[in-house]
């Protein structure tokens, strides 16, 4: 999918406004105060280019990516040559099979939502499941429904946002469509990479359909496929989710 290419090439100074390194402090925390199990080894689900998988094994945990997009799979694992407790393999998250089980799995960056039909999500959750140990903690962040309704005229509305990285400029713009019976949005994207200095400009339109979740139906659809929610906080830090938090992220234990 030439989307596809275009998002891995440039996936990191797409997002390189991030702070990933406090993401994986908060994931540290978490494995310390919320799980069961000691945590050392930890499945990144949809791993994009594994900037928290590299960050999590230069922190000594033996991680593994997975994603189902090969190029994406390729960048992460050209990105973290050097590093022996880190491997990246390609894979479709719902039907995922591995020999070893894990005491952590995380899915970054609104992942889930990419799971747009109950099937969809129930498929993966019973997969990850699978590949836990009894105790172990599952993190993920996502769209929260209650919080972008509140916020939907903002989100409906088109609007520019900028990243720049030495003398690259890239430039987005966005517009969501929002369905809400169905708790679908639909976003139209448009990047631009722009090199200041050698005049190129490499231009990228798609369209992503995103889940958006309600708290309560979560804790329904973990539970059901035999996780328990811990924790709900607004972002990646330990503040208390709110009906007005347009992300949610959650702790979950395998049960
Ligand atoms: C927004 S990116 C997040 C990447 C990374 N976790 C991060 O925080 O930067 C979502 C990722 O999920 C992957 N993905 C989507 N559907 C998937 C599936 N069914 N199985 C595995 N990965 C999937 C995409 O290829 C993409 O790399």
């Amino acid at each position: 999918m030439q989307s596809d290419y275009f998002y891995a090439v440039y996936y990191d100074l797409l997002y390189s406004h991030r702070d990933v390194k406090s993401e994986v402090d908060f994931l540290e925390h978490v494995f310390h105060r919320l799980s069961e199990i000691p945590v050392r080894s930890v499945l990144d689900v949809g791993c994009g280019t594994g900037i928290h998988s590299i960050e999590l094994a230069k922190r000594g945990y033996k991680v593994l990516g997975v994603d189902i997009s090969e190029v994406m799979i390729s960048k992460a694992k050209a990105k973290a040559a050097g590093l022996d407790n880190v491997s990246f393999v390609v894979a479709d998250a719902r039907c995922m099979e591995f020999a070893e089980k894990f005491d952590a799995a995380i899915a970054m960056y609104g992942v889930i939502s990419y799971f747009t039909t109950d099937d969809d999500l129930l498929r993966f959750l019973k997969n990850l499941r699978s590949a836990l140990r009894d105790g172990a903690c599952f993190v993920f962040d996502t769209w929260s429904m209650l919080g972008v309704l509140e916020k939907r005229v903002y989100y409906e509305t088109p609007s520019v946002h900028f990243r720049k990285s030495g003398s690259t400029l890239a430039v987005k713009e966005e517009q969501w469509s929002i369905d809400v019976l169905d708790q679908v949005s639909t976003a139209e994207i448009s990047w631009s990479v722009l090199d200041l200095k050698r005049g190129y400009v490499d231009v990228m339109n798609y369209k992503l359909r995103l889940r958006l979740y309600t708290p309560r139906e979560l804790k329904h659809l973990l539970s059901d496929t035999g996780f328990e929610v811990v924790a709900m906080f607004e972002s990646f830090g330990f503040k208390n989710l709110s009906e007005s938090s347009s992300e949610l992220v959650v702790v979950a234990k395998a049960k």
